[in-house]
């Protein structure tokens, strides 16, 4: 079995600090995480690491391996050379995202829009992970269950909105909840086990969350992420399309 690793580059094993199983897949599974450099994505590596039922951990990170959710080159080279490592990833998460992009932050009023900045978070945001939708869905087993997570945030949804500014995270975010939403009801058709799910994971402490945190009760990103597969776990695909919370609630569109 080996631990943590991308397709190319072995990474240093650590010693497993949770321990998670995943009991809903077949033993042993395939895990991928992208953005394993991020604060949650770590943390999802870790408790995957320490999951016996875990035959392959594989991860992607811009800053780990170059991969690049920005550069469909980059994620379909990433796709590919996957595709050449293993015949079929089971558990797929995509923890990449960011609320600050090249230096600028959330808009606190419209006043503040800036085109290139809201492009950069539809970019990273909702078109990453469409891409990765587009290059990784043809991965998971058609015959067995399977689940494709992607990190989204509660600002992302539009019924829950009371407070407003953050225009672009949040309309990023809202994007990215029917990108995940679209293509769970074109995944279900080919691969009807399969869970394909956005996923609010509370606020965590984390680089992104260091300057907006205050005021709201934290998460350590391995509480988060132990919570996360948990729900993962214990979501039937019948829930394929869903945005839940941690805690398995639903959240408002
Ligand atoms: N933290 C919170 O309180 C919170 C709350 C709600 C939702 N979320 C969501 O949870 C997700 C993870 O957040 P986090 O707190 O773990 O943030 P983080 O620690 O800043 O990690 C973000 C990850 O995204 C990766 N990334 C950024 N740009 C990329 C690009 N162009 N290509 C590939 N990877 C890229 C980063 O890679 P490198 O570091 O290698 O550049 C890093 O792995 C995000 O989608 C965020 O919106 C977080």
């Amino acid at each position: 079995m080996s631990y943590l690793h991308d397709a190319g580059n072995p990474v240093a094993w650590k010693e497993p600090l949770m321990v998670t199983r995943m009991s809903s897949l077949a033993s042993p599974y395939t895990a991928l995480v992208i953005g394993a450099s991020g604060g949650i994505g770590a943390a999802f590596c870790e408790r995957i690491e320490g999951d016996d039922a875990c035959g392959r951990l594989l991860t992607l990170s811009r800053s780990m391996d170059g991969f690049d959710l920005c550069d469909e080159e980059s994620v379909a080279r990433a796709a590919g050379r996957i595709r050449g490592a293993v015949e079929h990833v089971d558990l797929l998460i995509c923890a990449t995202g960011a609320l600050t992009i090249d230096g600028v932050g959330p808009e606190k009023t419209i006043r503040a829009i800036d085109q290139e900045a809201m492009r950069a978070q539809f970019d990273l945001n909702a078109i990453g992970p469409a891409l990765v939708l587009k290059h990784f869905a043809g991965l998971l087993p058609r015959d067995r269950r399977a689940a494709i997570a992607f990190l989204s945030a509660r600002v992302g949804s539009i019924g829950d909105n009371r407070l407003g500014g953050w225009i672009s995270y949040r309309a990023s975010k809202a994007a990215l909840n029917q990108i995940v939403r679209t293509a769970a009801i074109e995944i279900g058709r080919s691969r009807p086990k399969a869970l394909v799910i956005a996923l609010h994971p509370g606020t965590v402490a984390t680089g992104l969350s260091a300057d907006y945190g205050a005021g709201h009760d934290r998460f350590s990103a391995p509480e988060s992420a132990g919570k996360l597969l948990d729900v993962i776990d214990q979501r039937p695909a019948s829930d394929s399309g869903a945005f839940l919370a941690y805690d398995g609630s639903r959240v408002d569109w």
